[in-house]
């Protein structure tokens, strides 16, 4: 048996027309779900009498086949069914007969792709929050096991104050904790049922939506039939999400390019996470940083196209949203690529403490301190900053380093430092002297990267994973 055609129309679909409006070459995924929203549909039409209990199992057991079917390979897609839901009524069909017509009483495309999209970014969403926190571990790793390097701190790009590298890592943790907290919030938003709302309007047959959401752990039914079948906020949201995940990743993985380059030399990736020049056999490309950078301009493009597609759209449901699919599902693939391949990378990360070490302490990182000891003997900030900034001027034209002065030196250029100060300019004391607990001070960073473990442990415990 297969399905009729629809006495609506006189001719056949032009053919290119079809496979133009077709979205089963990119729906399939949605396979489970569909099938998972719509054994939670009959299972309530027949619980509500709206169709025989005989009827139901019978849906049910055929659902249940076509499921067993897509796991072994023996059902797959056909393009004459234009999308998901339409290829799985058809075998439906050719399984159990006419009566597989009765799965959709009561029900629309409209709000079951809603259904299907809801249940499926709620598993994408876990699985992503997965995914970064085991990331943030990798980082937390990192800081833990370099915790006392310390490297120029940068505004404008300039060398600035020293911090400690696990410092610098930890600014990315605190990004990233942000990122599962607002993964957090959102599959609350994520975790509404639409159906009951049938094409726009709600159907006349005494449906059950509440117990199809409980039956489905959705924490509740949209509010308004019309609002159910044209809202994407919650696809919106996440593609908002990811963008600003993005960015943190994105700036991770710049400064990890750029640490990695012969001028640098802060970090080498392992060789597992670098590839090889086809021309230059010295080189060793950071690609895996690079495209964590990169891969940001197609995440932004899709919460750019899925807004655009939405901003005009009058209400109900319109055909404009069935693009919501291929921008979404990129995204979701391009996170679900590079969450890992990042957590192995800074895992693996090696640290070149030598070449750091020789660096640090050769800038003038540590001038702000040398002014604020002037100003602990009295003097006003601004009057101890320009005697600073003379005197760095001053080394940089005799090519002298703080480490470098010498007594004679110091008394005759700078005669109001006395020269006990000098010792105090190393980069290890100047982050050793910060006192606030968001600062580089090394006991703070120590507490900081025992509360982050702790929240980790605890978000896991949460989700079950510990
Ligand atoms: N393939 C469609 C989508 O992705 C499913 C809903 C179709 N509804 C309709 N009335 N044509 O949005």
């Amino acid at each position: 048996m297969t399905v009729a055609r629809n006495p609506r129309f006189q001719s056949l679909p032009d053919h290119d027309a079809q496979a133009f409006t077709a979205s089963i070459t990119f729906d399939w995924r949605l396979l489970p779900y569909d099938i998972e929203g719509s054994l939670a549909h009959v299972a309530m039409l027949g619980r509500q009498g709206i169709i025989g209990l005989d009827e139901a199992r019978l849906i049910e057991e055929g659902l249940r086949q076509i499921e067993r079917e897509a796991e072994t390979g023996a059902f797959t897609p056909r393009l004459q069914h234009e999308d998901v839901h339409m290829n799985v009524e058809a075998r439906l069909l050719e399984i159990i007969g006419p009566v597989a017509g009765k799965l959709h009483t009561g029900r629309s495309r409209n709000d079951q792709v809603a259904l299907d999209m809801h249940l499926y970014m709620r598993q994408v969403g876990h699985r992503q929050q997965e995914a970064l926190l085991l990331l943030i571990e990798a980082l937390l790793n990192q800081a833990q096991e370099h915790k006392n390097v310390v490297i120029p701190g940068y505004t404008h790009l300039q060398a600035a104050q020293p911090v400690l590298w696990a410092h610098h890592l930890m600014a990315y943790v605190a990004m990233l904790q942000r990122d599962i907290e607002r993964l957090s919030e959102w599959l609350h938003h994520v975790a509404f049922s639409p159906l009951g709302a049938g094409a726009i309007s709600g159907t006349p047959y005494p449906t059950d939506p509440q117990s199809v959401a409980d039956s489905l752990g959705l924490d509740g039914v949209y509010q308004n039939s019309m609002d159910a079948v044209a809202d994407r906020d919650f696809l919106l949201e996440y593609l908002s999400w990811a963008s600003i995940l993005m960015v943190h990743l994105s700036r991770l993985g710049e400064e990890l390019v750029l640490w990695s380059t012969e001028e640098f030399g802060y970090v080498r990736m392992a060789d597992g996470y670098s590839t090889g020049s086809s021309i230059m056999p010295q080189k060793r490309n950071p690609d895996v940083a690079e495209l964590m950078r990169g891969k940001s301009g197609r995440v932004f493009g899709s919460l750019m196209a899925l807004l655009t597609v939405m901003k005009g759209l009058p209400l109900a449901y319109h055909s404009d949203m069935q693009e919501d699919k291929e921008a979404v599902f990129n995204v979701v693939d391009t996170l679900d690529a590079l969450l890992p391949v990042a957590a192995g990378m800074i895992n693996t990360l090696v640290l070149m403490e030598d070449r750091i070490t020789q660096r640090v302490g050769r800038d003038y990182t540590a001038a702000t301190d040398l002014a604020d000891m002037l100003v602990g003997r009295g003097m006003p900030f601004r009057s101890a900053h320009h005697l600073v900034g003379a005197l760095v001027s001053r080394l940089e034209r005799d090519h002298i380093q703080f480490s470098d002065i010498t007594p004679d030196y110091l008394s005759e250029i700078a005669p109001d430092i006395p020269y006990e100060w000098i010792a105090q300019l190393t980069a290890q004391a100047v982050v050793s002297r910060r006192k606030q607990s968001l600062s580089t001070g090394p006991e703070f960073v120590q507490t900081k990267i025992a509360d982050a473990r702790r929240w980790l442990n605890e978000i896991r415990q949460g989700l079950g994973l510990v």
